[in-house]
């Protein structure tokens, strides 16, 4: 069985202000749902993923689905992606600048 999935919700001033840490909550509250041993994916917190003007900003490690202007309300089809019962939120892709994205990425596929 693969390593789980990471889910990381920001948690940087921009995001908290829209209220990240609700979406984090609540995220880790259906994902356990689901996944009680956490076996598919895991929730975490993340500073800052430099794209704030698009927050709330999810990304999901290691799909490389970067979730932007997340609201409570998209937060089942994104739980669908990650657990492949659905397809990824299009919609809520797309919204940071290319180098942005693919700076977070190159930062997670770090081991260090
Ligand atoms: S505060 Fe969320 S991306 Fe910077």
């Amino acid at each position: 069985m693969s390593d789980p999935k990471l889910i990381y919700v920001c948690e940087g001033g921009d995001c908290t202000e829209r209220g990240s840490g609700d979406i984090h909550d609540k995220l880790k509250e259906m994902l356990l749902a689901k996944d009680p041993e956490e076996a598919v994916a895991r929730v975490r917190r993340y500073p800052c993923f430099g794209g704030c003007e698009c927050g709330i900003n999810v990304t999901v490690w290691p799909d490389r689905h970067f979730y932007s202007e997340v609201k409570e309300g998209d937060l089942p089809e994104i739980m669908d992606a990650v657990t492949g019962a659905g397809a990824p939120v299009a919609r809520l892709q797309g919204k940071v600048k290319p180098d942005v994205e693919e700076m977070v990425w190159t930062l997670l596929d770090s081991p260090y």
